[in-house]
């Protein structure tokens, strides 16, 4: 009896040491493995339809002062579990997503020490989430973070669209190249001109990272649900086809403190054979946490124009309201100051803007540099720069309110912190309660420049936490929050809809600084756009800015792309961002941007099997898009037909519209001699009566791109 038992607890101890399980995605595409290795360390690796994505790959943390947190575990509980539900976005790419994951639960315990950490994985048909578990225990309440040390190793040299590794910005171009030779051209990515830049030290890269295997496997490596961490780096080995986690530390070199009885974010890999499931994929969303406003009735997509680009035209307009710099905030007296004649968001020029929306049926107009403080905003290194509760004396925030209102319209609110978020922090629920009491729903925030408190990075743990602060405060207010500069996005739009969209990538303002390249938003919806949609601003009619005054940059693409964008960079927040003038010389054309929904999808019975309601038609990372969307609430289909630099022939098959109904499509395509370069502004616009038989075929120009709206007869 007392052998049996010795030889029961022999085994007990052998299955928790030398534990190994393999669980299956729901079509049985994807597998996963885990396993405790020799170290009793804990690896995974992921196959797809039997080919490896993910060689074995170590998981865990090293702690400080100076300790390893990833070997010598027992496995002491595991669990497995199958989920498949629905559920339903406030806004979306679809009205209805499906969560349908296996999960493997595993809870282990360090030997010697006796700390307890937990792991989970969820395995999707798209791909796989995991991240760790820290449950509340006595011997280990809280520590500090040296590194993550999650590994993803890749099978071979893939091809990559990458960001170079930085804890401050996100606006590099993206290049794109073999892993190996990430290397090799990381120093003269870094050089690019940018605001604020703080390099990893090592080489990395950012996520989300794009890959394409040799094999014809898309790979994308990101995160969901950041929260009370920083954001994921990914740094590469030698030959660069092992990528380990690289969090983000503050100045100090601090990486993540961390209490127990939390979780870290989940780290993600979507995968298939096939580019179109990559921007299909609602994986992140699904890792996030469902909605936490009980009221979400006042959240809705907008579509605006604003007081802005005139601001990057190099026409003059500024955002400060006169030319000295002399400015004590909250101690200079702004009337007694000489304006200095061209200052943007004056009250009759944002009326000129307010009557453009109303005309067009635009839901808002962004006002930009309408506070006190912009005159020294440059002075990265202030604490004290804008009052959020002052306009300029030039800017008649009551009247133009009432203007507003009267003419069916919504301002949007900017807030524009240049980074001195303790002072945002202070000012915040005055600033939300003066948005209340002027009738704003809706703030652009910004974060140029270097944060303060100074021992911050834009990715870090601190403001992470920040600016969620930020969307869960405006929630309290009733406020959408479309920030820029800031993390990239994670999904916690699920979480907080009012969080609406976010830049945190080069958006179309470095069209005027020369900085955007035709690939551009091919690559995007690939990598920036998985964690959630982006205030990306397109819409530039008129490319040439020498039009304006000194500036001589052209923009990358033709006008019919800029149309297009309004479909394949997915956002319920979309702006017209040219000069209205522009709009008024193309008013046929700029029919395709009133008419645009910023709202997909079907009005689902629950039980009933529904089209969907968004559809990748075609897709290639840095090549091309085509994605056909249905409007929400209305039989009207949207297509935008993207290329890079070289001219191609989109193949559109509308058998994603209801058979047997006729319909007519309003097709505004590259003209026959437009080229980005030579002729952007060539388009043609037809109209063609069209079934769920047709299939189009339409040339795009080099750069160029392709939009049609459809609507049933
Ligand atoms: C950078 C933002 O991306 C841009 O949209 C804004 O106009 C400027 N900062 C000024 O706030
Ligand atoms: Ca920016």
């Amino acid at each position: 009896m007392k052998r049996l038992s010795i030889i029961c607890l022999f085994l007990l101890v052998w299955a928790g040491t030398m534990f190994a399980q393999t669980l299956k995605s729901p079509d049985g595409n994807l597998t996963l493995q885990f396993r405790l290795s020799a170290e009793r360390t804990p690896v995974y690796s992921l196959q797809y339809k039997g080919k490896d994505v993910i060689k074995e790959s170590k998981l865990g943390f090293s702690v400080r002062p100076d300790y390893q947190f990833d070997r010598n575990f027992t496995v002491t509980d595991t669990q497995t579990s199958e989920s498949n539900t629905t559920w339903k976005p406030v806004w979306g790419q679809y009205s209805e997503i499906r969560d349908h994951h296996n999960e493997l639960f595993i809870a282990m315990k360090q030997n010697g020490t006796g700390w307890l950490l937990n792991l989970r994985f969820r395995l999707f048909n798209d791909g796989l989430g995991f991240r760790y578990e820290f449950p509340v225990q006595k011997e280990l309440r809280h520590f500090t973070v040296n590194e993550e040390e999650t590994e993803f190793r890749l099978t071979g040299n893939h091809k990559a669209f990458w960001l170079p590794g930085d804890y401050d910005t996100n606006e590099y171009p993206t290049t794109t190249s073999k892993l190996s030779e990430v290397a090799s051209l990381i120093d003269s990515v870094r050089q690019e001109p940018l605001a604020i830049r703080s390099a990893t030290p090592n080489l990395a890269v950012q996520s989300p990272l794009m890959l394409k295997s040799d094999d014809g496997l898309y790979i994308n490596i990101h995160e969901a649900a950041l929260v009370n961490y920083p954001a994921m780096q990914l740094n590469l080995d030698d030959k660069g086809f092992v990528l380990s986690t690289h969090l983000t530390p503050d100045r100090n070199g601090t990486k993540a403190y961390v209490q127990t009885g939390s979780v870290t974010p989940w780290r993600t890999i979507v995968v298939s054979d096939d580019a179109r499931d990559i921007l299909a994929s609602s994986l992140i969303l699904n890792l996030n946490e469902p909605c936490k406003l009980a009221d979400t009735s006042w959240i809705h997509p907008t579509k605006y124009v604003g007081v802005w680009w005139e601001y990057f035209t190099g026409q003059g307009s500024t955002w400060a309201y006169t030319d000295t710099q002399d400015i004590v905030i909250g101690k200079t007296d702004y009337t007694k100051l000489k304006p200095n004649g061209h200052h943007g968001a004056n009250t009759a020029h944002v009326k000129e803007y307010i009557d453009f929306a109303s005309r067009h049926g635009f839901d808002a107009v962004l006002v930009e540099g309408w506070n006190e403080g912009w005159e020294d905003n440059y002075a990265y290194s202030k604490e004290f720069i804008y009052d959020f509760d002052k306009p300029y004396p030039d800017f008649d925030v009551a009247e133009l309110q009432r203007y507003a209102q009267e003419k069916g319209v919504k301002i949007i609110m900017h807030h524009e912190t240049t980074s001195s978020v303790a002072d945002y922090e202070r000012q915040m629920h005055d600033a939300f309660r003066f948005m209340n009491k002027y009738g704003y729903d809706a703030v652009k925030t910004g974060y140029v420049g270097g944060i303060i408190p100074r021992s911050e990075h834009h990715d870090g743990q601190w403001m992470v936490n920040h600016y969620l602060r930020v969307a869960e405060t405006a929630a309290q207010y009733k406020i959408m929050v479309n920030s820029h500069e800031a993390v990239r996005p994670t999904g916690l739009c699920r979480t907080y809809p009012n969080w609406i969209a976010q830049e945190s990538a080069r958006g179309t303002e470095f069209e005027s600084f020369k900085g955007n390249r035709p690939d551009h938003t091919t690559i995007l919806p690939f990598t920036r756009l998985m964690g959630g949609p982006m205030d990306y601003t397109p819409g530039i009619f008129e490319g040439d800015l020498s039009q304006y005054g000194s500036n001589q940059a052209k923009l990358s693409t033709t006008l019919v792309k800029q149309l297009a964008l309004y479909v394949t960079m997915y956002s319920p927040l979309q702006m017209a961002a040219d000069l209205y003038q522009s709009y008024e010389k193309h008013l046929d054309a700029f029919q395709f941007i009133k008419d645009v929904a910023v709202g997909w999808g079907t009005t689902h019975t629950p039980g009933a099997e529904t089209r969907d309601n968004t559809y990748i038609l075609e897709a290639e990372p840095g090549d091309y898009i085509t994605i056909a969307r249905k409007a929400k609430g209305k039989n009207e289909w949207y297509i935008g037909g993207i290329t890079d630099e070289n001219a191609r022939e989109a193949v559109i098959d509308l058998s994603f519209l209801p058979e047997g109904k006729k319909y007519e499509a309003t097709i505004y395509a590259d003209g026959k001699k437009a080229d980005w370069r030579t002729n952007p502004q060539d388009y043609v616009i037809s109209t063609k009566k069209v079934s769920s038989k047709t299939v189009l075929k339409q040339r795009l120009a080099p750069s160029g791109g392709v939009a049609i709206s459809i609507k049933e007869l």
